[in-house]
């Protein structure tokens, strides 16, 4: 009976029957989920694993917002490994293995060195590879005028004997209280023969105060997911990003539920056994039980309703959105957590995801057009409206941009000759994703209020039990009352 409920329909096709309200304030409702088996989120929203959506600065973000972002693949092994670097040291209680610098390196060698990490300063040590901290080098010792690049950084840098240092096994409490006392931003952690073991930072005890709220793991990094393919270099890449620090590696491609997806799971699992192994794209029952009996952490659903994708157009494969999740919701149960991907242009559509059977929603052209997002601002000459790119993953610009990215001379040619599935528009610059997170969130958290529970786990439970009670399917008069402004 519910099955058919859901027959032929998406996210336009639904309202849902408000209750009895129960939270006190918006701000009370939880919006606490899990992207899969071993990530929990508080904000359930995954940023698309798309060279026009997701490179460090957005995951950084998601992940800071309880979200968390997927880096694309578009980029060769070491670049992608490096974005993934970026995400897991911007943050964290102690930053282990921090950047470091001999004292004999030149300052145009710092200064690339602190731009390529993303960091603000370095550590540096008596001679490369020897661990032993010789002083710190940080943004604001090097000199503002021309002229000094050949400097040896041993110059500029603060010395070992003026550094104030933390120690192994010390309390967040008592590191704050010496950064405070000296007026200091970063306490070096060495032991006693002056061995470098780790870094604390000033800006990252507050944020682990600030923002309980954000994604992070059991050592206070910011968490994020890596998108490797099921061919080609997918092993080497998938090492390359563990080592990195990926919390998860999302094989993603357009059809999941195929034999090639197999191979690579057992691929994966067989060489990286721990690993939190997510996997799509699928649209059917037995697509996610396929992927579920290969001992994935979570599936994602989504064949073909992604702004960015022709594959409907082209092929005419694919379930409408709606009825993908809620079909492969009540084939897993709760066990095994669906990522919603694709589709969602208004809040509203990211609500019914999640109360029919998501956990997460992810996203593409909603998070496209900000700050975060990869890519330029173009300003139109004639009505100075700003604009961002958005692409497919399979329009032509990023098919290439991922060949060239693996380096397959072999397969470069043939996506040449392949008809694109994937195209690129423009979309409206929209300044930083924190804002459209912040709307979304007040939208969600709305969402539970108007739903009678006081979580949105809880809003999901009682809409699966009874969708017919809880959803109302629309006709076209009441499509255009609801949505025509
Ligand atoms: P939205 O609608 O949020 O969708 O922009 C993001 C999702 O779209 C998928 N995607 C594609 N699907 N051809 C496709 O068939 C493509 O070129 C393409 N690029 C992205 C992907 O699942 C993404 O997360």
């Amino acid at each position: 009976m519910s099955r058919e409920l859901f027959r032929g329909r998406t996210f336009d096709d639904f309202l849902f029957r408000p209750r009895l309200g129960r939270v006190g304030s918006r701000a009370d409702a939880r919006l606490t989920s899990t992207f899969s088996a071993g990530i929990p989120l508080e904000l359930p929203v995954v940023s698309a694993n798309m060279d026009s959506v997701t490179g460090a600065d957005m995951a950084r973000t998601m992940a800071l917002e309880g979200g968390i972002g997927i880096v694309h693949r578009a980029l060769s092994i070491e670049d992608q490994a490096r974005e993934v670097e970026r995400v897991k040291r911007s943050h964290g209680w102690v930053v282990e293995d921090p950047i470091r610098l001999p004292k004999t390196a030149t300052l145009r060698e710092a200064r690339e060195t602190i731009r390529r990490h993303g960091v603000t300063g370095l550590l540096i040590e008596e001679t490369r590879g020897s661990g032993l901290l010789a002083g710190i080098l940080s943004k604001r010792d090097m000199p503002w005028e021309p002229g000094h690049d050949a400097d040896a950084v041993e110059q500029h840098m603060t010395p070992f004997a003026r550094l104030h240092l933390g120690h192994p096994g010390m309390s967040p409490d008592d590191a704050v209280r010496i950064l405070y006392e000296h007026r200091i931003e970063k306490l070096p952690v060495v032991d006693d023969g002056r061995r470098i073991l780790g870094l604390i930072t000033k800006s990252d005890i507050l944020l682990s105060r600030e923002r309980p709220d954000s994604t992070k793991d059991a050592k206070g990094r910011l968490r994020v997911g890596a998108a490797v393919g099921a061919r080609g270099d997918y092993l080497d890449r998938a090492e390359a990003l563990l080592a990195a620090g990926a919390d998860a590696l999302v094989v993603d491609i357009a059809h999941g539920h195929s034999e090639v997806m197999a191979d690579a799971l057992r691929g994966l699992g067989t060489r990286f056994p721990k690993a939190e192994l997510v996997a799509g794209n699928v649209g059917t029952a037995e697509g996610a039980l396929f992927l579920r009996d290969l001992g994935v952490a979570a599936v994602k659903v989504g064949i073909g309703p992604g702004r960015g994708c022709r594959t409907r157009l082209e092929t005419a494969a694919g379930v409408p959105q709606l009825e993908a999740i809620f079909e492969v919701r009540l084939a897993l149960g709760d066990a095994t957590p669906i990522i919603a991907d694709g589709g969602m242009r208004d809040d509203k559509d990211i609500v019914l995801a999640l109360l029919c059977g998501a956990s997460s929603v992810m996203l593409g052209s909603m998070l496209s057009g900000t700050d975060e997002a990869p890519g330029r601002v173009i300003e139109d000459p004639a009505t100075h409206e700003k604009r961002k790119v958005y692409r497919g993953m399979t329009s032509p610009q990023a098919v290439l941009a991922t060949l060239y990215g693996a380096g397959d001379e072999e397969e470069i040619e043939r996506a040449l000759d392949t008809p694109a599935e994937g195209q690129e528009v423009e979309v409206p610059y929209r300044g930083s994703v924190r804002d459209v997170l912040h709307r979304l969130r007040g939208h969600l958290k709305s969402a539970v209020s108007y739903s009678g529970e006081t979580s949105i786990g809880a809003a999901r439970q009682i809409l699966l039990e009874r969708p017919e009670a809880f959803l109302i399917p629309l006709s076209e008069a009441s499509r255009r009352e609801s949505y025509e402004r």
